[in-house]
């Protein structure tokens, strides 16, 4: 059997990752779809031409990551994608949030991301594609969202590399790198901090973000840096030095 994996499946991009591949990805027989809530899965699985298989998982917990892989080896489907959405991001200083929602924030946004991707791989064919939810945030550090930008790098960084090792099976990597996008993510991020000001003049919608990182994951990209605003933020990072870039991205923030 073809299965796509797609995590976060209850929400904003992931969602939007399941409506879009429902229409246009005609390689798979079920998408299968990974998040806690399974009322909005099924939900959403009621609107498919695909039949869709829901996991109504706490990645955070090892447990339901083991559950997950032990269906994957007993089944041995082929997965023809995965795509890491589920993560979370908290605005505000480092010592003042609590730490360990800090902690989970790494837990979900880096060591579920590379569960999940490890357990997947061998089950992947060639021209198999993965599609990582990483963030602009991964480029520059950026003070009160330190630990999010952090986990965003980590997952930039494995995934380029991933890419590498995987391109003699003719496994595509994409890391996604969307600016702020219209979602739930700011409700859970603004829990303590204020808003980025970024977000009010950047934001983009999950319909866009998505288009843009399947375009990009179909051409073999290896990063997917949604708009233009973004594409030209990704360039500056590389040309100013780091501390030049740190005092813009603290001005950008007010
Ligand atoms: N929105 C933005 O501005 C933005 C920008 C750049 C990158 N991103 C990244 O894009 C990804 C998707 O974010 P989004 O904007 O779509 O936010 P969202 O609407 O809040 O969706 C987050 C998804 O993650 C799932 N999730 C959270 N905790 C989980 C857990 N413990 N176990 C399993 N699933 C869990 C949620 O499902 P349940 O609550 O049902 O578990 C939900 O489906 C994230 O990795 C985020 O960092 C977002």
């Amino acid at each position: 059997m073809k299965i796509v994996i797609v995590t976060g499946a209850s929400s904003g991009i992931g969602m939007e990752f399941v409506r879009q591949l429902d229409e246009e990805f005609s390689r798979m027989d079920e998408i299968w779809m990974v998040a806690r809530r399974k009322s909005k899965m099924e939900e959403v699985a009621k609107t498919l031409k695909t039949s869709a298989r829901i996991f109504p998982l706490d990645l955070l917990q090892e447990e339901d990551r083991s559950l997950f892989g032990k269906v994957l080896s007993v089944e041995k489907p082929t997965v023809c994608m995965l795509v890491n959405c589920a993560g979370f991001g908290l605005i505000g200083p480092f010592s003042e949030l609590p730490l360990q929602e800090q902690m989970n924030m790494v837990e979900l946004n880096c060591k579920a991301l590379t569960s999940m991707t490890y357990m997947t791989i061998p089950h992947m064919p060639r021209n198999g594609r993965i599609l990582q939810l990483a963030s602009s945030a991964a480029f520059v550090p950026q003070m009160n969202f330190a630990v999010y930008a952090a986990t965003k790098s980590y997952v930039l960084s494995f995934s380029r590399a991933l890419q590498e090792e995987l391109r003699s099976r003719e496994i595509v990597v994409t890391a996604v790198c969307p600016g702020p996008v219209e979602t739930a993510f700011f409700e859970k991020a603004e829990t303590y901090g204020d808003t980025l000001k970024l977000k009010e003049h950047f934001s983009v919608t999950p319909q866009s973000v998505v288009k843009d990182a399947l375009n990009a994951s179909k051409r073999r990209k290896t990063v997917a840096v949604c708009g233009i605003p973004m594409k030209a933020f990704r360039g500056i990072t590389k040309l100013l030095p780091h501390d030049m870039m740190l005092d813009l991205v603290q001005h950008m923030q007010k």
